[in-house]
């Protein structure tokens, strides 16, 4: 292959046909999750009101490869594998001494790396026989991708999208609808837990642990009706695994190794898909490749949270998980990246940086729109708000390999496109963005109110 290679494709045979389990890797378990009223470990049968017995054994399971099922992988080929480039442009531009590779995710069908797992997701819940499902979106790039596999498996859908967002985002939703879903803006006066936040707060600009509230309560009020998280949880991670999988393989296509591995982080799933199999790698052969997560300064969940168990949601209806969390009824403020505005992370995201093995940076909006837009410029790519951070988290990776004069390799999840942001660019442009910064007394006052486990 020439020197000159730009992107680096797998032909479709080369969709993995397991995902990565990194369980089966960890030096040790992570803590279970728990049941909110006894407060002991959970078993399947306390989450099945909520998501079907296939995906309650994902998130639980320890073995290593776990198959992905032949309808899926059949979906996947819609637009999988996802390209790697390598962004010789942006080297350029930068006039850096490192190598900058990108996996691309927003070649989906809803522009991200959320089909990822709705696919698998809607899959399993048709299989058991599920009707319906509800879920929240934040910016919209999840609803929109579990609306997308909801159409290919006949399967009725209600998305619960943050009112910031659902203001901010009017073609998301219509896109939503465009599959066939309902999208509501949350918090909505059909659920308790949303008429409850309206009573208290009629202006309330909602927030992705009130939208989880409102598609739990829903779910678990019928049997024909099931739950689907877009991140967090194990099963999630777990599926999103395909986008490491891949790169490791176009790594080698193009002859290179990464020395760093970056993701943005909002619940952690795309950052846990590119990072854990190159964490896997580190713990099972010993190598160092550096792994950073990457989140928003106005709401720094791995940098500035809790390590602790918490809720998942806002009316305290999930299971607790033990993760870094900013308090379930911390408010983050109303910034662009509405997919990263979350209270909590990953529990196994969380877990791995408690064990060292990976890092945690924080930037603020302004200059992840002004790096995404150097980015554009050069690749011709416009980033998703949420997939900026990494953006900027590369650039700064590569000027600082620059200063250095060091030759560094770095790879990061471009997680999505940003076609339906353009609204957050103009006002970039005209200067209207501003870093919002979280209220440190509002936060120290969510964090006090952390369930006591005992
Ligand atoms: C394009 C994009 N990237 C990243 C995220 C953050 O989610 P996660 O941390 O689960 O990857 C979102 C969430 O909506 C998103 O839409």
């Amino acid at each position: 292959m020439s020197d000159e290679t730009v992107k680096y494709l797998l032909p479709e045979n080369r969709i993995p046909k397991s995902w990565y389990n990194i369980v089966a890797d960890l030096p040790q378990m992570p803590e279970p999750v728990l049941h909110p009223g006894t407060k002991q470990p959970v078993g399947p049968a306390d989450l099945e009101p909520l998501f079907p017995m296939a995906i309650i054994e994902q998130e639980v399971a320890t073995e290593r490869d776990i198959e992905i099922p032949e309808p899926v992988r059949d979906v996947y080929k819609q637009w999988r594998p996802a390209p790697l480039y390598r962004a010789r442009r942006l080297e350029k531009a930068l006039g850096t001494t490192a190598k900058i590779f990108y996996k691309y995710e927003g070649v989906s069908p809803s522009g991200s790396h959320k089909p990822n797992t709705s696919v698998a997701q809607a899959f399993y819940n048709k299989e058991a026989g599920i009707k319906k499902l509800t879920t929240e979106t934040g910016a919209g790039q999840w609803g929109c991708s579990l609306a997308f596999a909801a159409s290919l498996f006949g399967l009725e859908v209600d998305v619960y999208m943050v009112k910031v967002s659902y203001g901010q985002k009017p073609y998301r939703r219509a896109l939503m609808e465009t599959y066939g879903a309902r999208c509501v803006a949350s918090p909505s006066t059909e659920t308790n837990a949303g008429r409850k936040i309206l009573e208290e707060d009629p202006e309330n600009r909602g927030s992705l642990g009130i939208a989880i509230s409102e598609a739990v309560e829903l779910a678990a009020q019928r049997d024909d009706t099931k739950y689907a998280l877009g991140s967090v949880l194990n099963h999630v991670l777990l599926h999103q695994t395909v986008i490491g999988i891949e790169a490791m393989e176009q790594m080698e296509m193009a002859d290179a190794d990464a020395d760093v591995v970056i993701g943005c982080a909002g619940g952690g799933s795309n950052f846990g898909g590119i990072a854990f199999p190159y964490i896997g790698r580190n713990l099972r052969e010993g190598k160092n490749t550096r792994i950073v997560a990457v989140e928003p300064a106005a709401c720094p969940t791995l940098t500035r949270g809790t390590f602790a168990y918490d809720f998942g949601d806002t009316a305290q209806l999930t299971p607790l998980t033990k993760m870094h969390t900013l308090g379930a009824s911390f408010m983050p403020p109303g910034f662009h990246a509405g997919g990263l505005r979350y209270h909590g992370m990953s529990p196994l995201v969380s877990h791995c940086k408690e064990l060292g093995l990976m890092d945690a940076v924080s930037y603020n909006q302004v200059e992840c729109f002004s790096a995404a837009v150097q980015f554009a410029q050069a690749e011709g790519i416009v980033p998703a708000p949420e997939s900026s951070h990494a953006v900027k988290a590369a650039i700064a990776e590569a000027l600082d390999a620059k200063e250095k004069g060091e030759e560094r390799t770095i790879l990061f999840c471009l997680s999505g496109h940003g076609h339906f942001d353009m609204q957050a660019y103009t006002d970039f442009f005209e200067g209207k963005l501003e870093d919002k910064t979280y209220d440190e007394a509002l936060l120290q006052e969510a964090l006090s109110k952390l369930p006591n486990v005992g």
